[in-house]
């Protein structure tokens, strides 16, 4: 049984198919990433596993229990965490109590027990002489940084990372990816994005959405060479121009 077992999930808007019986698995040790051109409905199948998008069908398994109704409260506490493309740190808060905040109220810990996991994250992260700088002052890398760093103090224990790569440089996405494989120790991260040899560095399996529907998933290099994702975006490019 993997932590996160997604069958069958279904939503539309209208005429609007955003997931057409998805399944997707993933377990600790495992980045899987999720790529499809915009609108393809991957923000939504997040939305879905993260429970602010209620499905039409399907179901969410989690740590082997049926969340499908489970309020999105209810799941963020029980491990399922997500991180957006602008990270949103408590700007008049250091470092160290952003952390400390999600150690708290996402982890539950108090006392020495919240303070020595907040020193332990931010020296996972880099992040210790850096701890009393406001959250608001901090680079857009160290933002980003501090906004995995809040998901692993609040012992999150799935990751939903939304194209958080965007606005970085070649080489700060490098350094994003290798933070993300260090993740995976000890999570399950599952990574949409749109730059395509950052996701091939950090993830085992690549799934491809398209109108809702998964049409691939398989090995980073074998989905991202597969003909079908060139027929894709081509096809895309190609209506763009027109
Ligand atoms: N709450 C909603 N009500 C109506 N339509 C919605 C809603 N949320 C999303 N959609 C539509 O569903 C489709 C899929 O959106 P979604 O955000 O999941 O795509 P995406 O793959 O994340 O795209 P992008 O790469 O642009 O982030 C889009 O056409 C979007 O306009
Ligand atoms: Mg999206």
């Amino acid at each position: 049984m993997a932590l996160l077992e997604v069958s069958g999930l279904s939503k539309r808007f209208g005429a609007v198919v955003v997931a057409d019986q998805v399944d997707i698995t993933a377990d600790i040790g495992e980045c899987l990433g999720v790529i499809g051109p915009n609108g393809a409905g991957k923000s939504s199948v997040f939305n879905l596993i993260a429970g602010t998008l209620a499905p039409d069908g399907g179901t969410v398994r989690f740590a082997g229990e049926d969340v499908t109704r489970v309020p999105a409260y209810k799941r963020a506490r029980s491990g399922i965490v997500r991180a957006f493309q602008i990270p949103q740190p408590f700007p008049k808060l250091t470092v160290y109590e952003n952390l400390l905040v999600a150690a708290q109220y996402g982890a539950g810990l108090v006392g020495t027990a919240a303070e020595e996991w907040v020193i332990a994250v931010l020296r996972e992260f880099g992040l210790a002489d850096k701890a009393e700088i406001l959250g608001g002052r901090l680079t857009l890398l160290d933002r980003k940084r501090l906004e995995l760093a809040k998901a692993v103090a609040s012992k999150a224990k799935l990751l939903l990372l939304d194209e958080i790569a965007g606005g970085l440089t070649e080489r700060e996405v490098e350094e994003l990816a290798a933070l993300i494989v260090g993740l995976k120790r000890e999570h399950a991260v599952i990574w949409i994005e749109h730059i395509a040899h950052a996701l091939r560095a950090a993830s085992d399996r690549i799934l491809l959405l398209h109108f809702g529907r998964k049409l691939l998933d398989g090995p980073p290099a074998q989905v991202l060479a597969d003909p079908v994702v060139k027929q894709i975006y081509m096809g895309l490019a190609a209506d763009e121009a027109a």
